[in-house]
């Protein structure tokens, strides 16, 4: 297999595939012409582009009085004086015409499957929203921490939430229990919403011990409760006075409850995620905006129909999850599928069978995932029908165009439109990704930015890069559904989004991303710029890998960069220096990089391992003491060293790793 993002070459000379005929002819835009004129709609008044969208697809308890306020820039506010509900949104406007439609199609790992009605998820989410304000006294703004597996009470406790006016926060269940207390003390969560586990790789597995060691010796005084769904029936200790039952509770609450009249700019959600340095941040979310663009993009990006089956595969503790998997195809009224396992078991067809048998109209997954499949079981996904695909979609690193053949070929037939989606957890939805009636796609392109989507390639001064050269990836202009704030940090917020690139003084949105621009406009992403990692999509902040590393104690100091992975995209590469009384030898280094990678688990969780250490005696220093990061990536990729090494502070340390790296 080619490696991944290393050829960015490749990609750029690929050849183009048109739109499937028969498909455009349906979708909602058509052709490059209503894109344009959609484009240019938002290009001559941008306000009433989106005003307009806003007030067509929002059901609003009042109507907003002002588009857009840039009065206090970066801190944009959307659709002023507006108030809505986004459950509402998602459930009670739906029920009039499809009280019967299915909203939740859930697979259970073993097999078992449940399906939830738009009435039925209603009446869920009223006696959820009862249960929390009733008996947890959860009210408007309190925050609720969700650590919970892909069943379909996720999707219901987050709902409850929003109609509570509650703010979730959703912790991936593959973080480990530090991970999860500095998510929960961050955010002062009142109540942590767990499952005592799920099923996955055929044996349950267990999430509540996780959540007692995040809570104990009151580490965090903030949350009062734990409310637990029984998920695998394993046998859980409850905590009296502090824990309860969710299944049990849930019978005696009233499937009534007002949905709480919530401004625009109220926030829905956070999100934590990981920056270039520090702790990970909790992304702020709006309710309007981003309703706005995760139902919008349903609409233009997967041309959702009403008859669709659709499944994004993605984890909820991931804002894939959050847009695609949950708000997005509610708010449109579609079906969604929730799949609580892995994509292996039984075997390497699962994912396919569960296509033929859902009939599966778009589905939405990552460029690791499909390579996995591609490379484990090539011509499985033949033993299955999957002609009911119409849309395919992929998010969160870029994907190559050996595995973008195998989606378009095997799995796609060669009829359906890949939708290379780029966007970020600060995005809130996809921005720049072709539309699958209208764009011709390249493969590993993510082509061109939506309608009302400023994307502009930039030097650091705010003007543009020249054609086919790289340059920094911005959004140039305030988008609804765009991060509000960095939770209780609004320094960092600016620090992390609009310090670097600015335009006659003005701060500008950088996404982190490289990207190249061609001349039709095509945008091709060439990765991150900044010491963020993306391991098979997840980012990985190497500032939080080195923190981890050095509380190991014969470590001195360290500095983790990523390296090509051919699944992955990128894997972790850390270089040591011990502490100079380590005794040295093969066995010994052997140990400590277990021990390292013991401590990642616990610090962050089993999706931070170390694909590879290197113990050096140093690392590149510039004379005022910054690790010269770019040189060990390079070394790293085994590329040549480019850069001037002549300003470090011990140039001759270069040669000394490169002649180790080539040891091994
Ligand atoms: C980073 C954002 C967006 C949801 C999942 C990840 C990378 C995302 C693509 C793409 C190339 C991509 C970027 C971005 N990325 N989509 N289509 N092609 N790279 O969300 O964890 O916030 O990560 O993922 O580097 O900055 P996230």
């Amino acid at each position: 297999m080619d490696n991944v993002n290393a050829n960015i070459e490749k990609v750029l000379s690929q050849k183009i595939f048109k739109p499937n005929r028969d498909f455009a002819k349906l979708a909602r835009i058509k052709n490059m012409c209503e894109y344009e004129d959609l484009c240019y709609n938002a290009d001559s008044d941008y306000e009433k582009f989106w005003g307009d969208l806003a007030r067509e697809k929002i059901s609003w308890f009042h109507p907003f009085n002002k588009v857009l306020n840039t009065e206090n820039a970066p801190f944009y506010k959307w659709f002023e004086g507006g108030k809505l509900n986004v459950s509402y949104q998602c459930i009670d406007r739906h029920l009039k015409e499809k009280k019967n439609k299915v909203a939740i199609i859930f697979e259970g790992e073993m097999g078992d499957y449940k399906v939830v009605t738009y009435r039925k998820l209603y009446t869920e989410v009223n006696k959820t929203a009862n249960l929390l304000k009733n008996h947890f006294d959860i009210r408007k703004g309190d925050r609720v921490v969700l650590y919970m597996p892909m069943i379909p009470e996720v999707a219901i406790v987050m709902l409850a939430c929003a109609r509570i006016g509650a703010i979730h926060s959703v912790v991936f269940g593959g973080f480990s229990p530090e991970a999860l207390r500095d998510r929960i003390q961050d955010a002062e969560a009142k109540l942590v919403v767990t499952a005592d586990g799920a099923f996955r790789k055929g044996k349950p597995y267990m999430l509540k011990p996780a959540v007692d060691k995040a809570l104990e010796n009151n580490s965090c005084p903030s949350v009062k409760k734990v409310l637990i769904v029984e998920r695998n029936g394993e046998d859980i200790e409850y905590v009296r006075g502090r824990d309860f039952s969710y299944n049990e509770m849930i019978a005696h609450e009233r499937s009534i409850f007002e949905p709480e009249p919530m401004d625009s700019e109220d926030p829905l959600f956070l999100l934590y995620t990981s920056g270039s340095t520090g702790k990970p941040k909790g992304v702020q979310h709006s309710s309007a905006g981003y309703i706005l663009h995760a139902q919008l993009t349903m609409e233009w990006v997967f041309d959702i129909k009403d008859s669709d089956n659709y499944w994004c595969t993605a984890d909820v503790g991931w804002i894939t999850g959050h847009t695609y998997l949950i708000y997005g195809p509610l708010a449109c009224g579609a079906t969604t599928l929730i799949y609580e396992g892995t994509l292996a078991y039984p075997n390497y067809g699962r994912w396919w069978q569960m296509i033929e048998e859902y009939k599966i109209d778009k589905f939405y997954t990552s460029p690791t995932a499909i390579r996995m499949l591609y490379s484990h079981a090539e011509h499985e996904p033949r033993n299955y029908d999957l002609s009911s695909l119409k849309v395919l979609g992929t998010v969160g690193e870029p994907i190559n165009p050996t595995a973008w053949k195998w989606f378009y070929e095997e799995i796609g037939g060669g009829r359906c439109s890949i939708v290379d989606t780029w966007w970020q957890t600060e995005t809130g939805g996809n921005m720049i990704t072709p539309l699958p009636g209208a764009t011709p796609i390249k493969p590993g392109c993510a082509t061109l930015p939506l309608p009302g989507i400023i994307a502009e390639v930039l030097h650091e001064d705010g003007s543009r890069v020249e054609n086919g050269e790289q340059g920094l990836l911005c959004i140039t202009k305030p988008w609804p559904s765009m991060i509000r704030n960095i939770w209780g940090d609004s320094e960092r917020y600016i620090e992390s989004y609009f310090s670097q690139v600015k335009r006659d003084g003005m701060p500008i949105y950088f996404s982190g991303d490289g990207a190249i621009i061609d001349e039709k406009g095509y945008i091709t992403i060439t990765g991150r710029t900044d010491d963020v990692v993306n391991v098979s999509g997840h980012r990985i902040g190497t500032a939080e890998i080195e923190s981890a590393i050095t509380k190991h104690e014969s470590v001195a100091e360290s500095a983790c960069v990523s390296k090509l992975d051919p699944i992955t995209g990128e894997s972790l590469f850390a270089y040591i220096v011990l502490h100079e009384n380590v005794p040295r030898s093969m066995g010994e280094e052997l140990e400590i990089m277990k021990e390292i990678n013991g401590i990642l688990s616990k610090e962050i969780g089993n999706i931070a391992k170390l694909g590879a250490a290197l113990f050096v005696p140093g690392l590149p220093k510039t004379r005022s003491g910054k690790i010269m990061r770019r040189i060990l990536k390079s070394i790293a990729r085994g590329e040549e060293v480019k850069q001037d090494i002549s300003t470090l502070e011990d140039p001759s340390i270069v040669e000394k790793i490169v002649k180790i790296v080539t040891n091994v």
